[in-house]
């Protein structure tokens, strides 16, 4: 197992649309066991390939309080999402230290492999549910701050490259 880096936004290759896993192998589970110990370590609830730089549609989740229930989307496709939607405050790896409202369907159902290989469909609600859309969005090269109006998302641009220049001097 091994730590990855996340990329932090505006890093450009947030932006790369991935493209579907080819094959549930030996390699992607190590992939998925990395991503996993790295969401953790970070303390997510999510995390998508996009963010640690491989662009391939795999998404692991973890919305349990004892952080103990990981789930593992291979190549996820939403089927269904509510009409009902509610905006909420969202934070991202990626983004560190920054929370702002996204709006959202209540509800969803996303179609997936796990790390087996196995087909499954899951119904999700509440924080699972914008979880989801939130990973999803990655997977397409889109970050939640792109939800915000030009002038919030050009000063969190400006406070993340100035952070950046921070740590780098540090
Ligand atoms: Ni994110």
């Amino acid at each position: 197992m091994a730590l990855l880096p996340i990329l932090c936004y505006p890093d450009p290759r947030l932006h790369t649309v991935a493209k579907p896993v080819a094959q549930v192998d030996d390699r992607l589970r190590q992939l998925v066991a990395d991503m996993l110990e790295t969401m953790y370590d970070a303390n997510g609830i999510g995390l998508a390939a996009t963010q640690v730089d491989v662009h391939e549609r795999l998404i692991v989740i973890d919305v349990s309080e004892e952080r103990d229930q990981p789930i593992v989307l291979v190549n996820p496709e939403i089927t269904w999402a509510s009409d009902d939607k509610r905006v909420g405050d969202e934070g991202c790896l990626s983004v560190p230290g920054i929370y702002d409202g996204v709006e959202r369907s209540l509800a969803v159902k996303v179609r997936a492999q796990d790390a087996q290989g196995q087909e499954r469909t899951v119904e999700a609600e509440g924080l699972l549910a914008v979880c989801i859309q939130h990973e999803m969005d990655h997977l397409l090269g889109k970050v939640f701050v792109e939800y915000l109006s030009p002038l919030k998302r050009n000063r969190i641009k400006t406070k993340m490259l100035k952070a950046r220049r921070e740590a780098e001097r540090a």
